[in-house]
């Protein structure tokens, strides 16, 4: 049984962009519905453009009434209005600041606060020097956390900037690094799947694995967010934060228990394990495209030259594949292939293991094909699945396989956004889902000498139409002939 969260002020930085509107307050009503949160918690939401609490108020319930489950209930809506406050403020000078710490001071406001920093990337190290300037950051009378959304830093030497400018306000328990992709209930189940099932851990190395594939494929492009994304490309997006946050849940060792620094220190132990690439090995490693116009039945796609306020010679990535190698005891020699995209055919978030090949053909004299090799699929979004494929006879006289799968899928039945628990995490002070100082360097680390050499090629980028699987040329970095990217959750 967990114990009763103390009372607290949960302030949200930003609170009318896309994030607070879609994700957080969406994810407090959620846990106000079902009385996960404080009794007397006050949200405190803090943007430029807040007109008043009224319109505020009346903008969040039109947001609501969008993507509250099971529809809005007007009579707790209400309940959870008398928890909201507002502060239109722009957070710029220090009249500000001494302001915003004369409206946290009144007597309803709890001690213990989270501020939420859920604005632009730029303005993390500004906001916490002027926090601290007034006096918010100091732990006298309550507890001070500061969540942080991706991404922390654009490079290594950015986020290491960002980590010592944070070192002066912030005690490293005070600094929530989110990925929202460690809140999804099927990335929790990877840990539970191989820590509590002895059946895999004698097959979870480099003398059964033949190679590992985490993909995430998003249908569509950059919408309205050039001003964040040109800049920012497919590596640094995806695959430096949440690719490598799946990578090190599926191949790191078993932590010593799941407290949050027991499990943090193994995968900062993994992720230094990755073999960094050579500077002239980035395009064996690496590959990159763009994605050119298409059409899905018979509606055109733009390309993304053709989106809104994008350079007409911008070579940033959409599309990014990176093959990495472990280099320890159980992974020496494993590729692990990371892939992401943007405008691709589906919609899918997946782990797929791929083992190796039986060591002998026992039917060679039947109609008995060539095995197929055996898979484990993860499926994260939209599917939620653990599937294990097997190659088994098919029924009837000839000695004829096929390749079937044992679906051990769960349904996370409330459907609970992966923002509610970390939200709830915040507040009890549990970082287990949060990405320690040390392991966001490690990341950095990693792609770096990838995001080194793309910025130095500036003339061109492959393309592959919208609505594609990505270019073929991406195959190219798989060991071995025949492999492919896996794409789908049913048997090939
Ligand atoms: N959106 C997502 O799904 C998502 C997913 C993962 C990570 N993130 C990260 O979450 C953060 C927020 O993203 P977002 O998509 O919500 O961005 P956004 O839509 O651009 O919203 C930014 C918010 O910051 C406020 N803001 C900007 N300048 C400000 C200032 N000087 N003083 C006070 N408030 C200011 C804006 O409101 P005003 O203009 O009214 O002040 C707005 O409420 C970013 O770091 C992003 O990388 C977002």
């Amino acid at each position: 049984m967990k114990k009763p969260l103390e009372n607290c002020t949960f302030v949200i930085i930003g609170a009318t962009g896309n994030l607070a509107r879609t994700k957080l307050m969406p994810a407090l009503y959620h846990l106000y519905v079902d009385d996960l949160l404080p009794k007397d918690i006050h949200i405190l939401g803090i943007a430029r453009s807040i007109a008043d609490r009224k319109e505020w108020l009346a903008e969040l319930k039109t947001d609501l009434k969008e993507r509250a489950r099971g529809g809005l209930d007007e009579s707790i809506f209400e309940g959870f209005c008398r928890r909201l406050d507002c502060l239109r403020s722009g957070l710029k000078t220090k009249e500000d600041y001494r302001l915003l710490s004369d409206y946290i001071g009144q007597q309803k406001f709890s001690n213990n606060i989270a501020f939420y920093f859920s604005l632009p990337p730029s303005m993390y190290a500004s906001i916490a020097t002027s926090l601290s300037e007034v006096n918010l950051l100091t732990e006298d009378q309550g507890w001070r956390r500061v969540v942080v959304e991706k991404p922390f830093g654009s490079d290594l030497e950015t986020a290491r900037n960002l980590q010592r400018h944070f070192e002066r306000y912030l005690k490293e328990s005070q600094i929530y690094r989110i990925d929202h992709y460690l809140g999804k209930e099927t990335v929790q189940n990877v840990q539970v799947f191989r820590f509590a099932n002895l059946l895999l851990e004698p097959l979870w190395n480099r003398n059964y694995i033949d190679h590992v594939q985490i993909s995430h494929a998003e249908t569509i492009g950059i919408g309205s967010r050039s001003a964040y994304y040109d800049g920012i490309g497919a590596l640094r997006d995806m695959i430096q934060s949440h690719l490598l946050q799946l990578l090190s849940l599926v191949a790191m060792e078993p932590p010593v228990s799941m407290q949050a620094e027991d499990l943090r220190d193994e995968k900062v132990k993994l992720l230094r394990s990755i073999s960094p690439i050579a500077k002239g090995a980035v395009s064996s490693h690496a590959f990159r495209a763009q994605y050119a116009a298409g059409d899905v039945k018979g509606n055109a796609i733009k390309s993304y030259l053709q989106e809104d306020n994008i350079p007409q010679d911008s070579v940033c990535e959409t599309y990014a594949a990176l093959k990495l190698y472990i280099n320890n005891w159980r992974w020496r020699g494993v590729p692990f292939y990371l892939r992401t995209g943007k405008r691709m055919k589906e919609k899918h978030s997946m782990i797929a293991i791929c083992f190796r090949q039986t060591p002998k053909q026992f039917f060679r004299t039947s109609q008995v094909e060539q095995f197929k090799p055996n898979w484990l699929l993860i499926g994260i979004q939209p599917d939620e699945s653990l599937r294990i494929e097997l190659t088994v006879k098919k029924p009837g006289l000839d000695m004829k396989t096929k390749v079937i799968s044992l679906d051990a899928s769960f349904n996370d039945e409330e459907g609970r956004d992966g923002y509610e628990g970390l939200l709830l995490d915040v507040m009890e002070g549990d970082h287990s889902l949060f990405l320690r100082a040390d392991e966001v360097e490690a990341s950095w680390k990693i792609i770096d000498p990838v995001l080194h050499s793309w910025s130095s090629q500036q003339d061109y980028i492959q393309t592959y139409p919208a609505a594609s699987w990505g270019p073929d040329e991406a195959l190219r970095l798989f060991e071995k002939e025949g492999q492919y990217w896996r794409s789908s959750l049913e048997p090939e």
